[in-house]
């Protein structure tokens, strides 16, 4: 696989400067795994709608959601082929590519949703956006989606609840590690096959975001959800760098402004998006959500806690220290 990507990076190098000069308009490809009804959905749209504005006659942005053009397994590659142009991929599927970015999935890391922009935002957090350049993968921009909730077909409420059971899991060792020290079993599991996993039991449970849950029906399959707001998905945006780098100069500008806009669109509805979710699911009366008190709370962080001791050395210390800092003060 990681064979395969360089020799794909590789190819990408040398073909994409071409595909730009070639097409007029310029045709822009962006995909993602999930429903336009997400705040990751709505972005892309509101990149395609800026980008456009910017550069009439000059790019056509064709937005494919929902896994459509190319899923979990495929987006990478796709974009080192230089077949897709932006992705917007979920923060803990890179760990193939960089064992920076994995921070993110450190369970219970940040107090919440600003702690994570505080950090994005800093030094720290902006020169992970470069760190799979050298796979010719840059980083445009981070775009939020939230906390994530468990849920299973049992109430869990205390961390032993969670023992004996399979949980789908996104691409990343650490969400691995994570299951494996409640004594659960995780399965790394495409986000397209989640539903249908969770509906035939090849998993008991998931850990995602109201928002996708939601466009995704997982609650119509899962019985009990615990709001545990124990990790973070959000997203960093991909394109293939040299394909970037390629690109005309007018082209990128008016590009990187359409992504400032829709960046700002994602940040302002990502939190808003995700409440109302929580809400319909709550309204359609299909399962039930359990709240933790802040003690019950406290033994899953307790329980968690020894996932970071085994990922400091990939991760490094200092980043996970400048992580830590955001949660209390303004970083660099
Ligand atoms: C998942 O696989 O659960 C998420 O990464 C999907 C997404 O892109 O939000």
């Amino acid at each position: 696989m990681r064979k395969l990507l360089l020799a794909a990076a590789a190819v990408a190098i040398i073909a994409s400067p071409g595909i730009a000069a070639a097409q007029s308009p310029l045709v822009i490809k962006f995909s993602h795994v999930v429903a336009e009804k997400t705040p990751k959905g709505q972005a892309a749209l509101k990149f395609k709608e800026e980008a456009e504005r910017l550069l009439p006659g000059k790019v056509k942005v064709e937005v494919y959601p929902n896994s459509q053009l190319f899923g979990d397994a495929k987006e990478m590659e796709a974009l080192a082929l230089g077949d897709v142009h932006f992705i917007s991929t979920s923060l803990s599927k890179f760990d193939k590519f960089t064992k920076k970015v994995q921070l993110f999935d450190l369970p219970f890391l940040f107090e919440d949703n600003a702690a994570v922009d505080r950090f994005q935002a800093s030094a720290d957090g902006k020169a992970l956006l470069k760190s799979m350049e050298s796979k010719n993968f840059l980083g445009l921009a981070y775009w939020h989606n939230g906390q994530k909730q468990m849920s299973a077909n049992k109430a869990l409420i205390a961390p032993g609840d969670a023992k004996g059971l399979k949980f789908r899991i996104q691409q990343s060792d650490i969400l691995a590690s994570q299951f494996q020290t409640l004594g659960a079993t995780p399965q790394k599991l495409a986000f397209s096959e989640v539903y249908q996993a969770l509906q035939v039991g090849t998993v008991d449970g998931q850990e995602n975001t109201w928002s996708n849950i939601l466009s995704q029906k997982f609650h119509e399959v899962q019985k009990h959800f615990t709001e545990t707001n124990h990790g973070v998905i959000d997203y960093m945006v991909l394109v293939n760098a040299k394909w970037w780098n390629g690109l005309p100069k007018d082209v990128r500008d008016g590009l990187s402004k359409a992504m400032d806009s829709a960046t700002k669109t994602n940040n302002e509805v990502a939190e808003k998006l995700n409440t109302e979710a929580r809400a319909k699911i709550v309204a359609s009366g299909v399962t039930t959500i359990h709240t933790l008190t802040p003690a019950q709370r406290a033994e899953w962080q307790k329980a968690m806690k020894p996932v970071w001791a085994k990922f400091e050395g990939e991760i490094g210390k200092d980043l996970i220290a400048a992580a830590l800092k955001a949660n209390t003060a303004k970083t660099n």
